[in-house]
């Protein structure tokens, strides 16, 4: 097995710097986490849209099914999030990695059991304010990321560098535009010590989304994602009927309830379980346009690797005379 050692896998005690990002519906399963972790990666269960037996069962599965480390990605703005926080704190996960509201709402907890801690941020604000809280290490996103962007839209070349320098003590996932090995080799020479992948993985044969979300990915330009919801939780979607009824909207300067009303009528499940990719909300980052085939996970970790080799072979030396 390769192995590729960064102060995040030394914290996390994985092989390699590769961390499949937690994806609503997506990795809300036990099959694309254990593949992951399987792979020397870290596996992500979305806790995000699961009801409490139905997350108990995931966690059970995952647990059974590997001695790897793995975590739980929670949303703590969910519905029902401290019912979920309990169930966690009595089985609990590796790795725990929240998003959205601070850490010290559950960081001691969690500590308690053994559990390491990774917050998702994307300013070098709440940055600061999550290492300050103690958090084991930051994942650090940036304005390519499908999902929620962050909304002032710094990119992640630039919010990751600036995350780095301001909190040079505390580990940092990079999130947000990284799909291949030369992605990996960028955010590294950033200054992370590890790479969050996202699209890369809804393209996965484990993720459990419709193989119609996955083959709009594959079909994905570059220019193939639109930003949408401003005021509302933004998200980055593929383009299609609802991201051009949301923009319609925008650009005419729609007051917040139309524009509301909009939003909330499509969903990311409509998309993911029934594979309604024209009216619902296909998340997926402009790295849709990076990801040319469906692939078994291990198989994209492996891919990774052989790419960052590659991308550091290529890579220029300085020389002095
Ligand atoms: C379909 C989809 C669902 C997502 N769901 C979640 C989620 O439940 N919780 C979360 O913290 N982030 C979520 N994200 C964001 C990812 O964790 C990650 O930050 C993002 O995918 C990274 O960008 P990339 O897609 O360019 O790799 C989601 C992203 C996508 C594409």
């Amino acid at each position: 097995m390769t192995r590729l050692r960064t102060p995040v896998t030394d914290l996390l005690g994985i092989d390699l710097p590769v961390v499949q990002a937690g994806m609503s519906w997506a990795s809300s399963c036990s099959a694309l986490p254990l593949a992951v972790s399987g792979a020397g990666g870290l596996g992500v269960v979305a806790a995000g849209p699961m009801r409490l037996p139905e997350l108990a069962r995931t966690l059970d599965e995952v647990a059974a099914g590997t001695d790897r480390p793995w975590a739980v990605n929670l949303p703590l703005h969910r519905a029902g999030a401290d019912e979920v926080v309990d169930l966690l704190l009595e089985r609990p996960p590796p790795v725990l990695i929240a998003s959205q509201g601070g850490p010290r709402r559950y960081l001691e907890r969690f500590h308690d059991v053994g559990t390491r801690c990774l917050h998702v941020v994307a300013s070098v604000e709440h940055a600061r304010k999550a290492a300050e809280a103690g958090v084991d290490a930051l994942v650090v996103v940036g304005a390519e990321a499908g999902g929620h962007p962050p909304p002032a839209m710094v990119s992640t070349q630039v919010v990751v560098r600036a995350v780095v320098t301001a909190v040079p003590d505390v580990p940092v996932i990079a999130s947000g535009g990284v799909a291949d090995g030369h992605g990996l080799a960028a955010v590294l020479a950033l200054g992370a010590g590890a790479a969050q992948f996202g699209t890369r993985f809804l393209a996965s044969t484990e993720a459990a989304v419709h193989e119609g979300y996955k083959s709009a990915v594959v079909a994905a330009g570059v220019h193939d994602t639109r930003t949408v919801g401003r005021g509302l939780g933004v998200i980055r979607a593929l383009a299609n009927d609802f991201t051009g009824r949301m923009l319609d909207l925008e650009e005419s300067g729609a007051g917040e309830d139309a524009r509301r009303t909009a939003f909330h009528a499509a969903t990311l499940k409509d998309a993911a379980l029934h594979g309604d990719v024209a009216g619902g909300k296909v998340e997926a980052g402009q790295s849709a346009g990076l990801v040319d085939a469906v692939l078994p996970a291990a198989q994209i970790v492996e891919r990774i690797v052989a790419e960052y080799r590659t991308a550091l072979a290529a890579l220029p030396q300085p020389c002095d005379d």
